[in-house]
């Protein structure tokens, strides 16, 4: 059985700027609005690890797999390093970058004009 969702507005579009995040809360959850390669994402703002209010963490890229003594950088802005423990998560998938099984809670997100709304 689904269960109906609400769709509740969070921010706005001029508010989370062009390369930003927003802590909102919802419902009485707090839940980071980020902005990544041109669309919009919702996490809550809990660590899977240690319940870390992981939204407030840097936004930075990544060590990309490469050979022996050779070390690429990459998916610049596109990574979430939680501030306690360090585990890191892409933004746009929500997934661990090393156990693949371990994610942040997702919502959806919808854009109409200069509203983000979030459905939960
Ligand atoms: S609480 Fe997030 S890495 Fe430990």
């Amino acid at each position: 059985m689904n269960k109906v969702k609400s769709r509740i507005k969070a921010v706005t579009v001029e508010e989370l700027g062009v390369i930003g995040r927003k802590i909102v809360t919802l419902k009485g959850i707090e839940i980071g609005i980020f902005f990544v390669n041109g669309s919009y994402y919702a996490w809550r703002n809990l660590c899977p690890h240690a319940a870390a209010p992981v939204c407030e963490g840097v936004v930075c890229g990544t060590r990309l797999p490469s050979l022996v003594y050779q070390y690429e950088y990459g998916r610049d802005q596109e990574i979430l390093r939680c501030p306690w423990h360090g585990w890191e998560f892409g933004l746009t998938d929500g997934k661990h970058l090393v156990e693949g099984g371990v994610k942040l809670r997702g919502y959806e997100v919808e854009v109409e004009g200069n509203d983000i709304y979030v459905l939960m």
